[in-house]
């Protein structure tokens, strides 16, 4: 027994040895590491540090052979340049290093950044999409093949994850995130930030991620790009600032700042932000501006010129200026005049060297630059697996009535219509780096892959997205009535959505919805299959139509992804994560809105509502059907009082009582009725993606403790107030199971 006593007493000796140890490594690592940056600082000249903390782009198209501007090439040779952002190719990338490091006087390496936003060669779904999959393991794999593809290729960072909270659908860039929860939207970050940056920066099959745009961008005023903020701090902390910290906590390497201004003073240049982000959050990355975000001070009207602008930026906290070549031209002379101190720029330059070298670049600066890799990595079979995968669990099946879903491989005749269709292109969304429709599996295409010999498919464009030409209605209408289903296939264009480009009305564009009545009218069986990058409104569609898939902008498997599910090979178990409306006048429409006073009411005049249009979304938070039924039954709670210091118990069995197998979002929302200030109608609070097999019981349990209750309360102190909590658990934010509980001291 003494033996056994001692030997556990060693164990536990050597284990807190190991521990202090590692702890101590860990200091030992960063002192050295800060040593090394002050040692590469201490050789700078003035110029060359104001040249770390400027990023230039290379000239060009996007879709074409991207070639650095001069003034940029001779900077890299001076010196003079700290980073590069749109210059792809190991070939190329290796030129431009050789020429920092060859040519420059100190031989710092370049550091390479790019919009890796939903894969770099492979693409995979829109990250709209991907997080309506609610699926942290695949969407953090998604991230983690993009970087294996980006790395290979010559990257070293890339501007994502977008973390931007976004209630707004008419905003085009809801597409470039996780949605309107901001719950939800936290995890989203942290598994891509993981996907991107692995567990060593240093690894050369890793890069830097970029939680961007800080901060609340996504509130923009009538979801109108760039457009002025304007928000309660509580807000902005509640809402729009936790998947920024949540990106922090995760080890983000890099921060962009936001282009719009938040109550009156621009995102690039506030003080406010950067103290939370550098003092509470203890954030030690680097931060950049976005394009030219800075050189915008002045229309914005904060800044009156290009000396101020660069003052107000650095206190703002941007230590690296992304295109606007502004902190190039003046900071020098303000140095020189004494009006900002060498200790600031000091401070911006150890956080672009730090990441450099904890990116491996001192190290080996062709650490990325392997042809034989980026012939290996980019587009191969695994990765297409991995966005085929990716893309059927981002689909969201929003109507099956008559059960007419999935069809059978063998149908006879099948009229595939519409002009997204044949469409390998507007599939790949938005910012789909190099991406090319070469690569990519169309609709069309998937479907001939996917059923059997005797199936008669038949084709027609119908109509183009946008532009009233109906002359290809004819010849729909004529293969409609021939076919025994009819797939519709319609939507956005990839342009549709993105930076610059929101829409004022968010109905289908075009004349793709008398299209679709006109093919309604022939009786035929019709599935609607959308490909969009953000909520639509479509109540006409929604009402009329039995069946309709959220198929999103799925990248190159998307022809196969889709078919997939149509044809049963998988069961969708995809959940919307923002809310469609009826119609645009809605927006913004969230789930977790207040009640108001008083709280809309339809057989009352004097409430919340609108009288030309019903109350509610067409399509709520959460909600996406599958070709299985879930039955949810018996929400327990351990207790009705949950003590401040206690864990609440909760669970429920779901069954699976349909035909197929399948997988189900088990959400978990709270209520809490009154507070020091108001509380919303309910939060998203927990949720578990369970697979079932058709007949199968599972008892889903949950744990919920007084901080997930806690909000900013009157005193905007972050805290759980006692009183009445409800707890809802369900298919939906609109479907659930409800119980009581008080939270007392
Ligand atoms: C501007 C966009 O707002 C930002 O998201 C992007 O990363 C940069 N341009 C670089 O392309």
């Amino acid at each position: 027994m003494k033996l056994l006593n001692l030997l556990k007493a060693a164990i536990l000796i050597v284990t807190m040895l190991s521990c202090i140890r590692s702890k101590n490594d860990r200091e030992i690592v960063d002192i050295v590491l800060e040593r090394k940056v002050d040692s590469v600082l201490s050789m700078m000249t003035l110029e060359e540090k104001i040249g770390q903390m400027s990023q230039l782009s290379g000239l060009g198209e996007f879709t074409g052979p991207l070639i650095a501007g001069d003034s940029a090439i001779e900077a890299v040779k001076q010196g003079k340049l700290g980073s590069m952002l749109n210059i792809n190719g190991v070939a190329y990338t290796r030129q431009i290093q050789e020429m920092a490091l060859l040519e420059s006087r100190l031989g710092i390496p370049m550091l390479f950044g790019y919009d890796v936003i939903h894969g770099y060669k492979t693409i995979f779904p829109v990250p709209l999409a991907e997080a309506c999959s609610w699926d942290l393991e695949s969407i953090e794999k998604s991230a983690r093949v993009a970087a294996i593809e980006a790395s290979a290729a010559g990257q070293h960072w890339t501007f994502a994850p977008m973390v931007d909270i976004a209630r707004d659908p008419r905003w085009g860039r809801i597409m470039e995130g996780a949605g309107e929860d901001t719950y939800l939207g936290s995890l989203i970050a942290r598994a891509r930030i993981r996907g991107f940056q692995g567990d060593d920066l240093s690894s050369s099959n890793t890069i830097a991620a970029c939680a961007k745009h800080y901060a609340a961008y996504g509130a923009a005023e009538g979801g109108r790009d760039y457009n002025t903020v304007d928000m309660s701090e509580r807000t902005l902390r509640e809402i729009y600032l936790p998947p920024f910290k949540a990106s922090a906590n995760a080890g983000v390497a890099t921060f962009m700042t936001a282009f719009n201004e938040i109550n009156g003073i621009p995102a690039s240049a506030n003080p406010m932000m950067r103290f939370i982000l550098r003092d509470e959050w203890n954030f030690k990355g680097m931060i950049v501006s976005d394009w030219n975000s800075i050189g915008e001070l002045i229309p914005h009207g904060f800044a009156a010129n290009k000396n101020e602008a660069a003052i107000l930026a650095m206190r703002g906290g941007v230590d690296m200026d992304m295109q606007g070549n502004v902190y190039s031209k003046v900071l020098l002379n303000l140095l020189k005049n004494g009006e900002i101190p060498e200790s600031q720029i000091d401070e911006a330059v150890r956080n672009i060297l730090r990441l450099k070298f904890q990116l491996g670049l001192f190290d080996d600066p062709y650490r990325y630059c392997n042809e034989q890799r980026e012939a290996e990595m980019l587009l191969n079979a695994i990765h297409r697996e991995a966005a085929r995968d990716m893309g059927r669990k981002s689909i969201v099946l929003l109507k099956n009535g008559n059960r007419l879903l999935p069809l059978s491989k063998s149908v006879r005749t099948l009229a595939v219509i519409g002009p997204l269709a044949d469409d390998a292109d507007n599939i790949l969304g938005g910012w789909r780096a190099l991406g090319s429709s070469e690569d990519a599996v169309n609709l069309l295409s998937g479907i001939r892959e996917a059923v059997s010999s005797h199936t008669r498919v038949l084709y027609e464009k119908g109509c183009d997205i946008e532009g009233d030409d109906r002359s290809g209605f004819k010849n729909s209408i004529a293969i409609a009535r021939r076919a025994d289903v009819v797939v519709l296939v319609v939507g956005e264009s990839a342009a549709m959505t993105g930076e610059a480009h929101s829409r004022s009305d968010i109905g289908l564009p075009g004349v793709q919805l008398e299209l679709i009545k006109e093919i309604y009218k022939t009786g035929k069986p019709i599935v609607l299959i959308l490909m969009n990058g953000r909520p639509l409104a479509i109540p006409w569609e929604a009402e009329h139509l039995t069946t309709i898939l959220e198929a999103w902008q799925l990248g190159t498997e998307a022809g196969h992804a889709i078919a997939d599910v149509l044809f049963g090979d998988y069961n969708p178990s995809g959940k919307l994560v923002a809310t469609f409306p009826r119609t645009t006048g809605q927006v913004p429409i969230y789930y977790n809105h207040k009640n108001t006073g008083r709280p809309a009411e339809n057989s009352l005049r004097f409430t919340s509502k609108y009288i030309d249009t019903p109350i509610g979304p067409l399509f709520p938070f959460g909600y996406g059907l599958s070709y299985t039924t879930y039955f949810y039954t018996g929400l327990t709670l351990s207790s009705d009082v949950l003590h401040m210091s206690d864990t609440l118990k909760i669970s429920m069995q779901l069954t699976n009582t349909g035909k197929f197998d399948g997988e189900e979002v088990v959400q978990l929302y709270i209520k809490d009725h009154f507070g020091s200030v108001t509380r919303p109608v309910m939060e998203l609070k927990d949720f578990k993606k369970i697979k079932l097999a058709a007949g199968e019981t599972v008892t889903v349990n949950f744990l919920l403790t007084s901080g997930q209750l806690a909000f900013y309360n009157n005193h905007m102190q972050y805290k759980a107030e006692p009183g009445d909590f409800s707890v809802m658990v369900g298919t939906s934010s609109a479907e659930y199971l409800e119980e009581d509980f008080k939270l007392v001291w």
